[in-house]
């Protein structure tokens, strides 16, 4: 059957190339928001004021003569980011092993060629798989939950909450996922200067330190909300905002 089907068309289908295209596209744009996402998640190191501030600004509180900001905008961003996220998830999943038998495939190639490229693309799909379930589930929760950014909230949901594991989780698979894709994508499209096979190595050193820049950063500003939680679990549950201008209020009646 499939050979007959292959007898009839004649013509070549661009409709892969298109839907290759498009992943990449879609890649490209969630990769380069995560490289600016978990930096700002990381002005927490810098302490909860600075924190504030980031929270603050991407909600566009410079525009608002209250200085409260709106946080609607996050809702919809988080909207937008979930709508890349499901067409690049489902573009990928084509690529998925579709049965055990090309699983074991892919499987025998790795060990019997020890070929590195293939070996990122099955950790490509691993964790794939894994930010399908952790990526969604969190955009989802920030597109419903809008006003609920805030450095003690944060802190408070990453210890109180036990959520510090859903976000180390997150946060490893996101990383890893990013940087393979977008090493992926420049070598795919051949957006690389000089000869190629040096260039493909200075690449993969380039993904390599910057994968392990960006856990660190990122695992780091886990622990800082894991204490800042910890510390402040006696307290009352207040927003960071909340906390400052209590404070303002009592210093200027
Ligand atoms: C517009 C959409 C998004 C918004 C508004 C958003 C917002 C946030 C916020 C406020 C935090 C701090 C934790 C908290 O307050 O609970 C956070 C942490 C995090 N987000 Fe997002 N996020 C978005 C999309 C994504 C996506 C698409 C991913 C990856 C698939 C992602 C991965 C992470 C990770 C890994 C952390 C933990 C970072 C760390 O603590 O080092 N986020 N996000």
């Amino acid at each position: 059957m499939a050979y007959l089907t292959l007898e009839r068309r004649q013509k070549k289908s661009k409709v892969p190339a298109r839907l290759d295209v498009a992943q990449s596209l879609t890649g490209l744009v969630l990769g380069l928001f995560i490289l600016g996402h978990i930096l700002f998640v990381s002005a927490i190191l810098l302490g909860p004021e600075v924190a504030y501030k980031v929270d603050k600004a991407l909600e566009a509180s410079f525009l608002d003569p209250e200085g409260h900001g709106y946080s609607y905008l996050v809702s919809l961003a988080a909207f937008t980011i979930a709508t890349i996220l499901i067409v690049h998830a489902g573009l990928g999943l084509r690529k998925f092993p579709a049965s055990f038998r090309q699983y074991r495939i892919m499987q025998d190639q790795i060990e019997n060629l020890n070929h590195d490229e293939t070996r990122l693309w099955l950790m490509q799909v691993v964790t794939g798989f894994i930010l399908f379930f952790f990526g969604s589930a969190h955009v989802f929760a920030m597109m419903l939950n809008p006003g609920q950014i805030d450095p003690y909230l944060a802190a408070e949901r990453y210890f109180g909450h036990g959520m510090w594991l859903f976000y180390l989780i997150l946060l490893w698979a996101v990383v890893v996922h990013a940087f393979i894709g977008l090493y992926r994508v420049l070598l795919k499209w051949g957006w690389l200067c000089g000869k190629p096979r040096q260039a493909r190595r200075t690449l993969r050193v380039v993904q390599r330190v910057l994968t392990a820049f960006y856990l660190l950063v990122g695992t780091m500003s886990i622990l800082y909300y894991v204490k800042l939680g910890y510390e402040r679990a006696d307290l009352p549950l207040q927003k960071y905002g909340q906390e400052i201008q209590g404070s303002s209020s009592s210093t200027h009646p």
